[in-house]
């Protein structure tokens, strides 16, 4: 979408819809006031009416409600609304009177609702050629010159958030490990500051990721470990992001009943994320040093495929006894997160579709945080705040921990009983982090069918903002 910020007034703006923000309980702005159908402007969260019905420029107001409770979110939501309406006119470009004292992060969050408002996927459906769908191609924000720096990163994040949406939508016939690894040669070659390399199933076997091996062995489609890095500058910590990225998951021989089995296409969505997130953070050319592991592969039934009780070896020498094979995520990532360490990593986020647990325990409005360090956690925390992408921490305790030995191996996948399946999964994980702080972010229930007005169903490109966010202030620090 194109993005400009124009300091003219509403009677000037040329869009084909203008949105004019309204606060609850409070006179209609001046502009507005005179307008036919005013009297319908109603300045409750969430409610719009449209004042000029004719165009050019329609006026939709839409309200903001209380101006004390108005922030970012609130604007990401309202924007998303005015999209949805202003495509339903079939308007292709809209513009927003940002209310009088909007900051960046409120112009932020106009731009990001804008965009995200916008997604289809739609790309399947075959289209009446005398019908072609009208679409919102622009956006303007009427307000200060000087919040044009800040609409340009929103723009860049937001757009970015779409595209690992699409990776997530597409099939799993599609969007196959090596799929996401040429997407992720195809930034590396449209960026200076990215270098990528990818391992096939041999290199993986080679390099002993006894997980990843295990995981993959069972499927016709070749696995592959991406691994890409950002050479930002500035002299900050290393920041390693790990994603998970199983393009589809079956259960393997713990399979999985067939009633929704059908999404667990999105079962990359955490590799999505990051791979897309890496995408923004060289395009906006922000100043660290960070390092990607995206392993992925499908989790498939077969003659070849791991059996409930093998026990594997992982890439840090300890020893897994793979009770249940739908627990696939965490042997994955115990590779990719030891292998993003020695690659050099100080700090490290993952981000995983890991457990149906976090669904039961939080939906879709936070996904849960796991950490073994309070000041990193709190800083994963503040991104998700900034941006809307909320995370909720978790406990680690010795306990949960003696839930993941095994029988007769060091660990052993999934738990027989099963007691606090999110934290499990963060307790196993945190074995193969090398002792460097870091963050788990079950991401199950937040990156799908979220159902809030700027991510409604399907896929919602969950983490990129917070992790361009993180990048942000990870640089700034
Ligand atoms: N990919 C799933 C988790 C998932 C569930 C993602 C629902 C999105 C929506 C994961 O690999 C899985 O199967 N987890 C199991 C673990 C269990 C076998 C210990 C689960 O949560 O049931
Ligand atoms: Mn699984
Ligand atoms: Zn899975």
């Amino acid at each position: 979408m194109n993005v400009d910020v124009r300091d003219i007034p509403l009677t000037e703006a040329e869009s084909d819809v203008v949105a004019v923000g309204v606060f609850e309980d409070e006179d209609l702005p001046e502009a507005i006031a005179d307008a036919r159908g005013a009297e319908d402007a109603r300045g409750g969260y969430k409610k719009y009416a449209l004042l000029r019905p004719e165009a050019p420029a329609r006026v939709l107001a839409v309200g903001l409600g209380k101006r004390q409770e108005f922030n970012a979110e609130r604007a990401r939501v309202a924007a998303a609304i005015a999209a949805s309406r202003a495509a339903s006119l079939d308007a292709q470009s809209i513009g927003w009177a940002l209310p009088d004292d909007s900051d960046a992060a409120v112009a932020e969050g106009l731009v990001h609702g804008t965009i995200l408002g916008s997604y289809r996927f739609d790309r399947f459906r075959s289209e009446t050629p005398d019908a072609p769908a009208k679409r919102l191609e622009s956006l303007t924000l009427l307000g200060p010159d000087s919040l044009a720096e800040a609409a340009e990163a929103a723009r860049i994040a937001a757009e970015a958030q779409n595209r690992a949406r699409d990776l997530q939508n597409l099939p799993s016939n599609v969007a196959t490990p090596s799929f996401l690894a040429e997407r992720a040669e195809e930034m590396a070659a449209a960026h200076e500051s990215l270098e990528v390399e990818v391992m096939g199933r041999e290199e993986i076997a080679a390099a002993e990721m006894g997980g990843l091996v295990a995981v993959s062995q069972g499927s016709d489609e070749d696995p592959r470990l991406i691994v890409l890095r950002h050479s930002g500058g500035g002299d900050g910590p290393t920041l390693g992001l790990v994603g998970k990225a199983v393009t589809f998951d079956t259960g393997g021989i713990s399979l999985k009943p067939a009633g929704s089995m059908h999404e667990m296409k999105m079962d990359m969505s955490g590799g999505a994320a990051v791979l897309e997130a890496v995408g923004a953070i060289a395009e906006l050319g922000l100043p660290l040093n960070l390092i990607a592991v995206i392993p992925s592969t499908e989790n498939m039934p077969s003659g070849h495929a791991t059996k409930p009780g093998d026990i594997i070896t992982q890439l840090n020498g300890k020893t897994v006894e793979v009770n249940n094979t739908d627990a696939e995520g965490r042997l994955i990532l115990a590779d990719a997160l030891t292998h993003c360490a020695r690659l050099g990593a100080d700090r490290i986020v993952d981000l995983a579709t890991l457990t149906g647990a976090v669904l039961i325990a939080l939906g879709s409005t936070y996904a849960a945080l796991i950490s073994n360090d309070d000041d990193f956690a709190g800083e994963v925390a503040a991104a998700g705040d900034a941006t809307g992408e909320l995370a909720w921490r978790l406990p680690l305790h010795p306990e949960y921990k003696e839930l993941t030995k095994g029988t007769v191996a060091d660990l052993t996948n999934a738990a027989a009983k099963r007691k606090a399946g999110t934290i499990y999964a963060g307790s196993f994980l945190e074995e193969f982090v090398e002792d460097k702080p870091w963050v788990h972010l079950d991401i199950a229930g937040t990156a799908w069918d979220v159902g809030r007005e700027y991510v409604g169903k399907g896929a919602s490109g969950f983490g990129v903002r917070l992790l361009v966010e993180l990048a942000r202030t990870h640089s700034a620090a």
